[in-house]
């Protein structure tokens, strides 16, 4: 098993408290050993036997830590050259894989059509149905890799990504196979959800109750074929009632799969209620969520994932409720969203900058918001803090203070990105 040390870095461990912001630890190390992290602290409380001679003599000036690592018996030195290093970033709100693009609705809503006018006359989401369904599988993932590449770019370790833009069997089993495919062939884990219930496909029309019927058919088959780890809805009046989301919930929580929601986007259709009902592991969008809403979610346990992105594409006016999820505690992540329609969207280092300047989360909270509490939002235990035990997947910037990361926005200071211990391409 490969021993690593990393020295001449900042860590920001992401276990804070309000004493120890960003969990900040100056001059730290950290020990990797396989894939997970092995220690992590002050770099002068580094246990005796990880030190190396040798370790002294690396040139600190180099960012390219690769370049200068010395291995002595098992163990490899790495200097990380002042870098800040944090928990590798957590997109968990995605819908990557998708065929085509909208470019031309963007036109229409300049043009002053709005979002929802546009999805009631067949437009929106149905159009990138019928993009995705006409791509074969090769095609799907060859459009969607390279939004993969550039979330990538930016220290993206864990990604969900939804289906909900094939809305039939063989197209949704089409989308979760290139979502699952993608992590295989690129060093991130991938995390499916299942988003049947995210629009009514055209033959459907005006039978959305016998398209749930379908939806569950469907949950269950794919869900047999191993291709789904959680189940989302669009709860909202352009898509799908309580109801019928409550429906779906029940066939989710028989297979023993959690679930999540779409909810409170456009209007309060008390989708956090229900979704909280369900112990959802989270509730995303919320702008019109109500207080009753946030406390369902606070007791539950429901992370709030905000997107930012959507807010701003879709010129929405009404703010999520920050303060309120504060108040009751409910932790709170932000994610990129990417989808054609509402954000078209690959920088979740811009998604960290519009989190504190739209909706004034602190740039700690936003940056909690892509790793402790994201990972919440997905279920896992293993990542989003660095602490012994936790894998070592993180990321080196080239930055003094965390508060840099969503303080800049159209920059990248990625340095490198380490991937269950492994130095990752860029
Ligand atoms: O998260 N709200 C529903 N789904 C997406 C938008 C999908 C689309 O417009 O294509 C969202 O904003
Ligand atoms: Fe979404």
């Amino acid at each position: 098993m490969t021993l690593q040390v990393w020295t001449n870095c900042r860590i920001a461990t992401m276990q804070g408290d309000a004493a120890h912001p960003y969990g900040l630890i100056d001059d730290a190390a950290m020990v990797v050993q396989g894939e997970h992290v092995a220690w992590v602290g002050p770099r002068r409380e580094l246990p005796r036997q990880y030190l190396q001679q040798g370790a002294a003599q690396l040139n600190s000036t180099q960012i390219d830590t690769a370049q200068h690592d010395i291995t002595q018996h098992d163990i490899t030195q790495h200097d990380a050259a002042g870098a800040l290093i944090t928990p590798g970033l957590i997109d968990c709100h995605t819908h990557l894989v998708y065929g085509g693009n909208r470019a031309s609705e963007f036109e229409l809503r300049l043009q002053g059509a709005t979002y929802e006018e546009i999805a009631k006359a067949g437009g929106g989401i149905v159009s990138t149905v019928k993009a995705t369904r006409d791509a074969a599988a090769a095609e799907l993932e060859a459009q969607s890799l390279p939004r993969l590449q550039r979330l990538m770019a930016e220290g993206v370790t864990t990604i969900e990504i939804k289906s909900g833009y094939g809305l039939a069997l063989e197209h949704e089993r089409k989308t979760l196979a290139v979502a699952r495919a993608l992590g295989r062939s690129n060093p991130v884990t991938v995390r499916t959800t299942f988003l049947g219930a995210h629009a009514t496909p055209p033959e459907f029309a005006g039978r959305n109750d016998d398209y749930i019927d379908e939806v569950l058919r469907m949950l269950a088959q794919l869900h047999g074929e191993g291709l789904v780890d959680a189940v989302d809805a669009f709860c909202e009046r352009i898509a799908f009632s309580t109801v019928q989301v409550e429906r779906v919930f029940q066939a989710a929580q028989a297979l023993g799969l959690p679930v999540k929601l779409h909810a409170e986007q456009l209007s309060d259709s008390g989708g956090a209620q229900l979704a909280a009902r369900y112990g959802a592991l989270s509730c995303d969008h919320l702008e019109w969520v109500s207080d009753d809403g946030v406390a369902a979610m606070a007791a539950a346990g429901s992370v709030a994932v905000l997107l930012p992105g959507a807010y701003y594409f879709l010129r929405e006016t009404q703010l999520p409720p920050v303060d309120w999820l504060r108040q009751h505690k409910v932790p709170m992540a932000i994610s990129t969203d990417c989808n054609p329609g509402s954000s078209p969207c690959t920088s979740i280092l811009l998604m960290l900058n519009m989190a504190c300047t739209l909706f004034r989360l602190t740039p700690e909270e936003a940056l909690a918001g892509i790793t402790r509490h994201a990972v919440q939002a997905l279920g896992l235990r293993d990542r989003g803090v660095l602490a012994a035990g936790m894998r070592a997947d993180f990321v080196l910037w080239n930055v003094a203070q965390p508060a840099e990361l969503s303080y800049c926005f159209g920059a990248n200071p990625l340095i490198a990105t380490v991937y269950g211990g492994v130095m990752r391409a860029t």
